[in-house]
């Protein structure tokens, strides 16, 4: 595919700043548009280190605003969506489960619109990447989540998720929209928003405040480096197939209760703590309602049909994410007390 001319939605946030980083530094050649309605969870200080390189563009618009992305199409003439934005986070979903589906949803199927209206009459070299969960497939006790595995959400993120994965195939059958979907387990590194559980951990153990495990802390999760995560959109991007769903996942499974235990021994280690200060701060709390127990993915398709692979080792990147949460603080407070807006203000103002 000859795609130059991309859009990435969500690039503010945390997965979207590391795919666009990644897309501006190594294509020179291609224009990156960046679209964000800079929710709570996106912060353009996440892309301060690319955000004058001369193939970034931002826009902050929603994608439920047609009118916008409409315009956005027109002036740049995309061929190829990225598409990230979402509400993210499962524990909002379940307090304010309308603001998922009005998000999540309505805003994959406006953007679906209005990409299929842009490129109806000349499909050739158009593609809409779809970046969506391992959570859609449900929760499962033994074995992997495959491709084939029946869609089963329980949160009403992955209710909304699973939805537009769907709206995402059926703009693909009902009006030859080539579209991909890809499905990653749980991500961690530099700039994840702390409320999910990593850096919610290490901020509290910095702060010596309490770390709340839901239940008995023996839900699992399968973990996978940022960075890698971006690696496996990139070759997604560019060697996927229009049609396909693709599993993403770090072979990497992991029992919260174990996971924060080792985070503590690396947080004391570095803030030079006797050994057991921040394990002493472990409080278990009443569950998530229908906390999942297990997500597993099986990522063989991809690594066999891609030959991408994770390579971060999970010890190395979860100490290199303890580093860089000890040494951005302000960043925590700047996106913890909305003082993150500033930033665009100031950068975005006067053009
Ligand atoms: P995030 O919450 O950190 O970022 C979401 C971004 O979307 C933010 O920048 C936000 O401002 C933007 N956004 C929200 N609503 C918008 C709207 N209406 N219009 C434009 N922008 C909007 O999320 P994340 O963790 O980086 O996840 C990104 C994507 O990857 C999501 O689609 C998520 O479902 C998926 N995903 C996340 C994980 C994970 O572990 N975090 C794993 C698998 C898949
Ligand atoms: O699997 C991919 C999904 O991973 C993504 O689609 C979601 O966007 C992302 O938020 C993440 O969902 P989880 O619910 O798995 O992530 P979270 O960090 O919220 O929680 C991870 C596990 O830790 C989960 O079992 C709940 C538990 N937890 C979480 C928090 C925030 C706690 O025990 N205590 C906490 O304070």
């Amino acid at each position: 595919m000859s795609s130059k001319n991309i859009l990435i939605t969500g690039g503010a946030g945390f997965i979207g700043s590391h795919v666009v980083r990644l897309f501006v530094k190594k294509y020179p050649e291609y224009r990156i548009i960046n679209l964000d309605s800079l929710t709570y969870a996106g912060n353009l200080e996440n892309l301060r280190d690319i955000e004058n390189a001369p193939n970034y563009e931002f826009v902050r618009a929603s994608i439920l605003d047609m009118d916008a992305l409409r315009q956005v199409f027109q002036q740049y003439s995309i061929n190829g969506v990225i598409h990230l934005a979402a509400e993210s986070h499962v524990d909002r979903s379940i307090h304010n489960p309308d603001e998922f589906a009005m998000t999540n949803i309505i805003g994959t199927i406006r953007l679906l619109k209005v990409a299929q209206t842009a490129w109806h009459g000349n499909m050739e070299d158009k593609m809409f990447y779809h970046i969506s969960t391992d959570e859609v497939y449900g929760s499962i006790e033994d074995g992997y989540f495959t491709e084939e595995t029946p869609i089963d959400p329980r949160s009403p993120y992955s209710a909304s998720k699973a939805s537009s994965d769907h709206f995402v195939v059926a703009f693909n059958n009902s009006y030859g929209l080539p579209s991909m979907v890809s499905r990653c387990s749980n991500n961690y590194g530099p700039y994840q928003f702390p409320e999910k559980l990593i850096p919610l951990m290490i901020n509290n153990m910095v702060n010596k405040k309490p770390l709340p495990v839901y239940g008995k802390g023996e839900n699992i999760r399968d973990w996978l480096y940022v960075e890698d995560h971006a690696r496996a959109i990139d070759t997604i991007f560019h060697k996927g197939k229009s049609g396909e769903v693709y599993n993403i996942g770090g072979n990497n499974e992991w029992k919260n209760i174990d996971l924060v235990k080792m985070l503590c021994r690396i947080v004391d280690e570095k803030l030079n703590r006797e050994p057991g200060t921040s394990a002493s701060l472990i409080t278990y709390v009443t569950d998530r309602p229908g906390h999942d127990l297990r997500y597993a993915i099986d990522a063989s398709k991809v690594i066999s049909e891609t030959g991408w692979r994770p390579t971060t080792d999970f010890a190395e990147g979860l100490e290199k994410t303890v580093e860089w949460y000890l040494q951005n603080q302000q960043w925590l407070s700047h996106v913890t007390s909305g003082e993150y807006l500033k930033y665009y203000e100031k950068m975005y103002a006067n053009r």
